[in-house]
């Protein structure tokens, strides 16, 4: 019996194929992809490691066609943890053959299981409503900086969160514990 080989495999992204899954990014939107609003919350944050995914060419295992990946970012003004969800990309050749599908799930699934109850992306609609996506600016997300507000979407992974949280995205740097109250000049003892 001969076995045929699956198009394609999923799994996390090894760190030696770090620069691979840059060259599809590359490849796929252009190096105009830093300008994005959504860029401006991975500056000095790392993606979360478990949601790194990629898929593999079936008979070619060492050529990434598709990757994933996931921001931690706060929301509004409680700095509710969420995640920001991109880029997602798919070689050009592998298009339309489920693997941007079988990535979406794999790790929307996980990051539910981590724990996590929101994800927003920037991205066409049409795409992203397959996978529990709706537009985000109806529930008070706002991007700052994003041009296309009518792109921006969000996905609740727990009940109730819709609505309770909102509010603008935040850098994670900007959760970070503030700092300590000066402390008031001590006053000169009086005698
Ligand atoms: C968009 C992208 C992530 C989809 O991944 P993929 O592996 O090609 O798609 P899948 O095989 O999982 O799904 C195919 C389905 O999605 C639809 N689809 C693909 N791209 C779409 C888009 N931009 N908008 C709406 N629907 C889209 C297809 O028509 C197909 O629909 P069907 O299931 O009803 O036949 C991938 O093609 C890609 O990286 N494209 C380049 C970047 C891009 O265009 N991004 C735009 C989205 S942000």
């Amino acid at each position: 019996m001969k076995l045929i080989k699956p198009e394609f495999q999923i799994k996390p992204e090894p760190a030696a194929l770090a620069g691979a899954v840059e060259r599809l990014y590359d490849d796929v939107f252009g190096p105009a992809r830093f300008h994005k609003a959504s860029y401006q919350f991975r500056d000095g944050v790392a993606p979360v490691k478990e949601l790194s995914w990629i898929a593999l060419e079936g008979d070619r295992p060492e050529r990434v066609v598709g990757a994933i990946k996931y921001w931690p970012i706060l929301v509004g003004e409680t700095g509710h943890p969420a995640l920001l969800l991109g880029p997602l990309a798919i070689a050009a050749d592998k298009a339309g053959k489920g693997i941007g599908r079988a990535l979406m799930f794999k790790t929307l699934e996980l990051a539910a299981q981590l724990g996590h109850d929101l994800v927003l992306l920037v991205g066409d609609v049409d795409y992203y409503k397959r996978f529990g996506f709706v537009p985000a600016t109806p529930f008070g997300f706002v991007m700052p900086g994003e041009t296309r507000p009518d792109r921006l979407q969000v996905a609740p992974l727990k009940d109730d969160v819709l609505g309770r949280i909102a509010g603008d995205l935040r850098h994670l740097s900007t959760g970070l514990a503030a700092q300590p109250a000066k402390r008031p000049a001590r006053r000169a003892r009086a005698r």
